[in-house]
């Protein structure tokens, strides 16, 4: 049994995984272009969105998911440090994402400043790790908010 509040918590952080995951999707394409088949459009409006799109999914996780699940680490001692883990891990994110920001809006430019095997590297290396980061957030710590949703309501 769920709360409206409940569902409404469950369903901003179900949200911000899924934009994460569609990003990531786009930034695919434009890894598989390179060096010949770049959607330039799309490169610009990547450039425009990737660090906006990750600062607002990492808000609503900080803000909603983390300290509902943080109420189980009386019962889960290991999830504080998960959890420290996980910021760590949007910090690094979001480092990368300003990096790949000058990349695409350079590429989308058609004035590249680096290789096309490097902006290949560098856009891979970011969405493997936020998908990698999405899958553990999704397959592990949405449910344990279900379950700490369920407990306090
Ligand atoms: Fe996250």
């Amino acid at each position: 049994m769920t709360t409206p509040a409940m569902d409404a918590s469950l369903t901003l952080v179900a949200q911000s995984h899924a934009r994460q995951m569609a990003l990531c999707e786009d930034l695919e394409a434009i890894a598989d272009g390179l060096p010949g088949n770049v959607n330039h459009q799309l490169c610009l409006h990547l450039a425009r969105v990737v660090c906006p799109t990750i600062a607002a999914a990492h808000e609503v996780e900080e803000r909603v998911l983390f300290p509902a699940v943080q109420t189980l680490s009386a019962t889960l001692p290991d999830l504080d440090n998960t959890i420290e883990r996980l910021r760590w891990e949007h910090f690094e994110d979001m480092s990368f994402a300003e990096e790949l920001h000058d990349a695409l809006l350079s590429i989308g430019r058609g004035e590249p400043k680096m290789t096309a095997e490097a902006a290949g590297y560098m856009l891979r290396g970011f969405f493997e790790s936020v998908r990698r980061h999405v899958a553990f957030e999704r397959e592990m710590l949405s449910p344990l908010m279900q379950l700490a949703l369920r407990k306090a309501g």
